[in-house]
């Protein structure tokens, strides 16, 4: 059995550290700083080496081809049934992608994926990923003209949120995820961020 004044010893220190722990909690949260997370910080060349991997996976890339026509499978073969862009990314008159695709994923593998506004980028703002190498997509990516004119705090939101990004953790039946697990993904765009997405060629 503990004695009393022993009891009151260690809870009193419990307490102590409850309290040093709620006050660096609060600390860190309102200097603005990212929540506490699992994985190290990355300099931006290293974020975005692991940003471009999972931007040149299947899930990313098959919506984000260099042609007209989507990519479908771990092969990234052409799209069936000549399913094409068409004027605002949502299809052609008559193949529209939301004639298809609903807003979530059908229970068997080879029905068509979903996610809400299940579309291709716009003729007008392709967005290529297909074929860029590392420099080339990085310079595309934070180059306002080329990503739809979004600030980096906006890019890395729709990289944290999107649901059409967000479907590629979660494909339905038959379909691999992307290969890159969500949270590593994550880190990389608050720290390519947090290094002003910095790119290959910047240093030289
Ligand atoms: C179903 C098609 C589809 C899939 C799948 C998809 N995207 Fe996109 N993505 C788009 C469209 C369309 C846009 C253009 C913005 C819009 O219209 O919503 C876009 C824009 C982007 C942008 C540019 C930011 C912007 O808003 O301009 C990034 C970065 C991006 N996607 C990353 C990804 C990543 C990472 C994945 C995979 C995890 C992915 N996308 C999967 C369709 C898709
Ligand atoms: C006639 C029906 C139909 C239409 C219209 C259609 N799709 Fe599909 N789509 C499918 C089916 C079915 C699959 C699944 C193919 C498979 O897994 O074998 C698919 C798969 C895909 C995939 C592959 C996902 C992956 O990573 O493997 C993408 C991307 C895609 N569609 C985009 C689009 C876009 C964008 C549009 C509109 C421009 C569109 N689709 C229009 C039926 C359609």
């Amino acid at each position: 059995m503990i004695p009393a004044p022993k009891i009151l010893v260690r809870v009193t220190a419990a307490l102590l550290v409850l309290g040093v722990t709620a006050f660096v909690a609060a600390c860190a949260s309102s200097s603005g700083d990212a929540p506490a997370r699992d994985t190290p910080r990355l300099s931006a060349s290293a974020a975005w080496d692991v940003i471009y991997d999972v931007l040149q996976s299947p899930r990313c890339l098959n919506c984000h081809p260099a042609g007209d026509t989507p990519l479908v499978g771990d092969e990234s073969l052409p799209h069936p049934q000549n399913v094409r862009r068409g004027p605002n990314g949502s299809g052609v008159f008559g193949m529209r992608c939301d004639t298809c695709h609903q807003d979530r994923n059908l229970s068997d593998a080879h029905l068509p994926p979903g996610a809400p506004n299940w579309h291709l980028p716009h003729p007008a703002l392709p967005l290529i990923f297909e074929g860029r190498d590392k420099s080339a997509l990085c310079e595309q990516l934070r180059d306002p003209a080329r990503n739809g004119r979004k600030s980096p705090a906006q890019l890395a939101e729709h990289m944290l949120h999107d649901p059409l990004v967000l479907w590629g953790w979660d494909p339905g039946p038959g379909r691999a995820a992307v290969p890159i697990p969500r949270e590593v993904f994550d880190a990389a765009v608050e720290d390519w961020v947090a290094g002003d997405c910095g790119c290959p060629d910047d240093d030289g």
